[in-house]
């Protein structure tokens, strides 16, 4: 008697266990898969003391460490990680941005891979953003995301900036919207935000273009579309690059010569952005040298550090003359970035004053 109800009971144990196990198995099933690739910065930093929020040492935390720090992960994505590479930002190099992207494909070609968080330092975020959101080949959701605080330090913002890149990683809404950033419950496309303060927690802004949307309580909410080609609308591939053509930017400024421009060029340029004052003005001292680059093959864009509004075509200089390549609203990084890819495909300037209008 007493062996036929522990079988029973034991039965009755293991039956509880098998709906409890493929409960959990439906439950992960439904969840969408997420990989977040590691590249440093300072959401993986750490400071001598939970105040230290500035001279801390950027890129020291692995990835797994970053996971395990935001259990609630678990709960909205099934979430793994890669450590591509392990530096702080301001050391991002092409090498890096050709290692990163051709993982990204290769990633998001696999179809249980539904999206792909990338954890990165907030001192170039704004350029790997735009220059995945050019090489990218998926409509998979991207986004980039860092901290401004370290992970050490009391209100670490990496955390729940993490949390929200997972989730929106993770969501249908941001298919097809090309790459994203996702800080201070904020979401950017990659062609309009930049860095816009040294340290604060609000440093990401597209001041006059705008953010497209916010997260709130772990959901994105949409706001705006891109009007600009990305992801697998663009002519650009990387798949077989092992290297990208040098492109430079020279930065004008009161009292501005040609030291700058002819060194780059010396250097082996071969595009320049000039970074000019106003609506891309060019310096009376640096305008020859800049024709002089040009007539040498250097394809030559104007943009401007002022870093809102157009850079007219025809406007500061003559550029159907000149057979220089305006910059349209891009900043003087953003524009290298397509410069060097437009470069992949043709030096022939109509063709790349075409994709300033298009990307
Ligand atoms: N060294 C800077 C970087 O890796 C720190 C800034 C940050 O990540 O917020 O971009």
């Amino acid at each position: 008697m007493l062996f036929h109800k522990s079988v029973r009971a034991t039965s009755a144990l293991f039956g509880f266990l098998f709906l409890l196990v493929t409960a959990a198995q439906a439950q992960t099933a439904k969840l969408p898969n997420v990989t977040i690739l590691a590249t440093g910065g300072t959401i993986a930093g750490t400071g001598a003391t939970s105040t230290t929020t500035v001279g801390y040492t950027a890129a020291t935390v692995g990835v797994q460490a970053l996971i395990q720090a935001v259990p609630e992960m678990t709960k909205v994505a099934n979430v793994t990680g890669e450590q591509v590479f392990q530096i702080a930002s301001e050391n991002m190099g092409n090498e890096h941005w050709l290692q990163l992207a051709k993982r990204v494909n290769v990633l998001l070609g696999q179809p249980n891979v539904d999206g792909i968080v990338i954890t990165h330092g907030t001192d170039t975020l704004e350029e790997t953003a735009y220059f995945l959101n050019l090489v990218v080949k998926s409509r998979k959701p991207v986004v980039l995301v860092g901290s401004m605080r370290p992970s050490t330090a009391l209100s670490a913002d990496g955390p729940i900036n993490l949390y929200n890149a997972v989730n929106l990683a993770g969501s249908p809404a941001a298919v097809g919207k090309g790459v994203l950033v996702a800080m201070n419950d904020q979401i950017h496309a990659a062609r309009d935000v930049t860095k816009a303060n040294t340290t604060t927690a609000d440093t990401f802004r597209a001041a006059e273009l705008g953010m497209i949307g916010y997260i709130q309580g772990g959901k994105p909410y949409f706001y705006r579309e891109v009007t600009r080609k990305h992801t697998v609308e663009t002519e650009f591939d990387i798949s077989r690059l092992d290297a990208l053509p040098q492109v430079d930017v020279a930065y004008a400024y009161a009292n501005v010569g040609a030291v700058a421009v002819n060194a780059l060029v010396a250097a082996g340029a071969k595009g320049l952005v000039h970074a000019g004052v106003g609506n891309g003005s060019l310096p009376a001292r640096t305008k020859p040298a800049l024709v002089a680059a040009r007539e040498k093959g250097v394809v030559i864009v104007r943009s401007s550090r002022v870093g809102q509004g157009i850079v007219a075509r025809n406007g500061e200089a003559n550029d159907d003359q000149l057979d220089f390549v305006v910059a349209d609203t891009l900043s003087p990084q953003k524009a290298r970035i397509l410069l060097m890819l437009a470069l992949t495909k043709t030096s022939n300037t109509k063709e790349i004053q075409r994709m300033f209008y298009t990307y």
